[in-house]
């Protein structure tokens, strides 16, 4: 059985499509969802999937390795960030060397890094007058969106799209490939 662990800040759409891809799944349990928002919409999707939240706050997360023995402890074999907002400790990321992935909504090495997430990413791309967007999914490494790419998918970005629109079209690919990616990298037998 692999075990994955979902990190989310926010509304938690994509971590919800992955722990249902996953719900009937004989070899994957998503064990838990890891918040640094006590406010997510993702904590309320969790509890209606049964499946526990573990909170943190900041000091917990970059001055104790507590995060980091908890899924250690736990032999969690791939964590998942879905809309997940802080870089992950440079600890964390050593102790699960590829086994962090992520997923970011543009067509990354463009609008990646510090300060490029959710709805500023959206703004961005419309803002260079860009005719694509799409995702990203991606290792993490220590630095923001630089870990090494493991898919794309693109959409049209047309001259009267707003952020809004970019971000519906986003979402879609988000939610089509992210969970059957997350199997992919998991090596999972056809069931
Ligand atoms: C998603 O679009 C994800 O790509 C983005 O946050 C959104 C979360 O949506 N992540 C980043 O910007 C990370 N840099 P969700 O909470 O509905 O899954």
């Amino acid at each position: 059985m692999k075990r994955i662990v979902l990190f989310a800040s926010g509304s938690g759409s994509n971590a919800e499509k992955i722990a249902l891809y996953f719900a009937d799944n004989t070899q994957v349990d998503v064990s838990l969802i890891v918040s640094n928002n006590p406010k997510a919409g993702v904590i309320e999707r969790a509890r209606r999937m049964h499946i526990p939240v573990l909170l943190f706050d900041r000091t917990t997360f970059y001055e104790t390795s507590q995060i980091t023995q908890l899924l250690l402890n736990q032999n969690v074999d791939l964590i998942v960030l879905a809309g997940f907002m802080w870089l992950m400790p440079a600890e964390l990321v050593r102790a699960f060397p590829n086994k962090i992935v992520n997923i970011h909504p543009a067509l990354l090495p463009k609008f990646g890094g510090k300060g490029m997430y959710g709805h500023y990413v959206h703004k961005a791309v419309v803002a260079a007058g860009e005719t694509e967007s799409g995702i990203t999914i991606h290792y993490v490494n220590e630095h923001y969106d630089e870990g090494q790419i493991i898919f794309q998918a693109s959409c049209p970005v047309l001259p009267s799209d707003t952020p809004e629109d970019v971000a519906r079209n986003v979402q879609m690919l988000e939610h089509t490939h992210y969970p059957k990616i997350v199997a992919d990298v998991l090596k999972l037998k056809h069931e």
